[in-house]
């Protein structure tokens, strides 16, 4: 195509440039000197180039040299604990220009079964603008790149937030004030923690913290074990003196729905601990993998260990089908044995099959209290009735006379809570409908 000599050719500029706002003026330049006859010849062309050429290194250069001198960015990584409050804060707070949102929903389960569903705008990759106390931030969210977390399949991503340098001392503020908000919406809240990859995750959302009170065990387990745990947790200095490591463990086996997971939930609501619980049967539980979860645990946190029998059952199963297990039985009592760190380490284990465990995993050290959660006794029975009903004396004593008739040794505190929940507002007819706990398979 003919071209008249003084227009412009964009499509090359573009091309010639590396893409940046001072690159396309420069070869803009270019193309327009070398264009123009008057400049064809040269000299003038080069003083100019030269210039030009000098002109961009100086904008780059002085624009990072002030870009350091008066601005600060922090950086937050994705892996870091403070990530995932700082996007819940920065959702919540007003003063943001986002147009590029992304949605979290949480949903919540209510302790009577409903369920309430709450989005979260959180703001989504690409830049945002926040004001904070009177401060302009700029936040950059971004994926970087093909980088993987292999261990979940998330992008690893990042959080820049980028400030004056006179309001540098806003950073710290700021992440206090999300790390603030996470905790006040944990309060009163249990957070069960489940083991996911090689880390730990909050399992839904943090439950409301069960009284102690409502789970009932026979006469003095309940205090006895609250006893040890408070003592535990106040004697670090004692056991650091010695060079003991400083972890307990703790085993609760009975009959199914006698209330051991109950209590352990309970107990840590009491002591405002959260719950890490790992299910030894898990396929894909390795020794390594264990390993690393137990010496990580996060901290004020109770390690639970459901059914530790179940885990070597099903090594022997799996032995025979030809799978390859998960953990193995020296690998879990090297974790345990492992788990050396400053802070305290409380360990529960439950089974409903003490005598399938091997005597190794019962030697002081990993199983330090050892304790039998059984079906109900009538000291159970009767403060569970009158839980449910209160002042009902009278009725309760014609309840454990029946109980007693009956000859009712193997109802699980569960079965009980099942016949009352059942008649909720009627004690008469728990009574009556008291030979019903007789097949422990009863469905109201
Ligand atoms: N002693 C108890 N006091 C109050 N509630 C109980 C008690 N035992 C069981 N329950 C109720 O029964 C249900 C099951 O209890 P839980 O899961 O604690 O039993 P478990 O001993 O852990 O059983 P499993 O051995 O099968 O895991 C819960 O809803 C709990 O509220
Ligand atoms: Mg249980």
């Amino acid at each position: 195509m003919a071209q008249t000599p003084t227009s412009v050719d964009f499509e090359k500029i573009r091309n010639s440039s590396d893409g940046s706002f001072s690159g396309m003026l420069y070869s803009g330049f270019n193309e327009i000197i070398s264009n123009n006859p008057y400049f064809a010849a040269g000299g003038g062309l080069m003083v100019l180039g030269t210039g030009l050429a000098l002109a961009k290194q100086g904008i780059t250069k002085s624009s990072g040299f002030l870009y350091r001198q008066m601005l600060v960015d922090l950086e937050i990584p994705s892996k870091d604990k403070s990530y995932l409050w700082f996007l819940e804060w920065m959702s919540r707070h007003k003063q943001r220009s986002s147009r590029h949102l992304s949605v979290e929903t949480n949903v919540i389960t209510h302790d009577n079964g409903s369920i309430s569903t709450n989005f979260s705008l959180v703001p989504g990759p690409g830049k945002h603008l926040i004001r904070y106390k009177g401060a302009y931030m700029l936040v950059n969210r971004e994926r970087s790149g093909k980088m993987l977390d292999m261990t979940n399949g998330t992008p690893f991503e990042t959080v820049t937030l980028t400030t004056l340098y006179r309001d540098r001392k806003l950073f710290s503020d700021l992440l206090s004030d999300a790390k603030n908000l996470a905790i006040k919406a944990r309060e009163g809240k249990t957070v069960i923690f489940t083991s996911w990859g090689p880390e730990w995750r909050p399992f839904g959302q943090p439950k409301s913290k069960r009284l102690l009170g409502s789970v009932i065990l026979d006469d003095g387990i309940a205090e006895s074990v609250e006893k040890d745990v408070k003592d535990f947790l106040s004697s670090g200095e004692w056991y650091h003196q010695r060079g003991i490591p400083y972890r307990r463990g703790y085993l609760l086996y009975g009959p199914p729905g006698s209330g051991k997971t109950s209590f352990i939930q309970a107990l840590a609501g009491e002591l405002d601990y959260n719950i890490c619980i790992l299910n030894l049967s898990e396929n894909n539980l390795t020794d390594d993998r264990l390993n690393h979860l137990m010496n990580n645990i996060p901290s004020r946190s109770i390690l639970l260990l459901e059914d530790v029998d179940a885990a070597f059952n099903k090594r022997e199963q799996s032995n025979e089908q030809g799978f390859t297990s998960g953990v193995t039985f020296s690998g879990l009592l090297n974790a345990l044995d492992g788990v050396a760190s400053a802070e305290e380490c409380i360990t529960f284990m439950t089974t409903n099959h003490p005598e399938r465990l091997d005597p190794a995993l019962l030697r002081p050290g990993r199983v330090d209290f050892k304790v039998l959660i059984d079906n109900a006794t009538e000291y159970q029975v009767k403060k569970m009735f009158l839980r449910f009903y209160e002042n009902e004396e009278k009725l309760c004593q014609e309840f454990l006379h029946k109980f007693r008739l009956l000859n009712l040794q193997h109802v699980s505190t569960a079965q009980l809570q099942g016949l009352f929940v059942y008649n909720k507002r009627d004690p008469q007819a728990a009574v009556d409908m008291i030979e019903t706990l007789q097949n422990p398979n009863t469905v109201f």
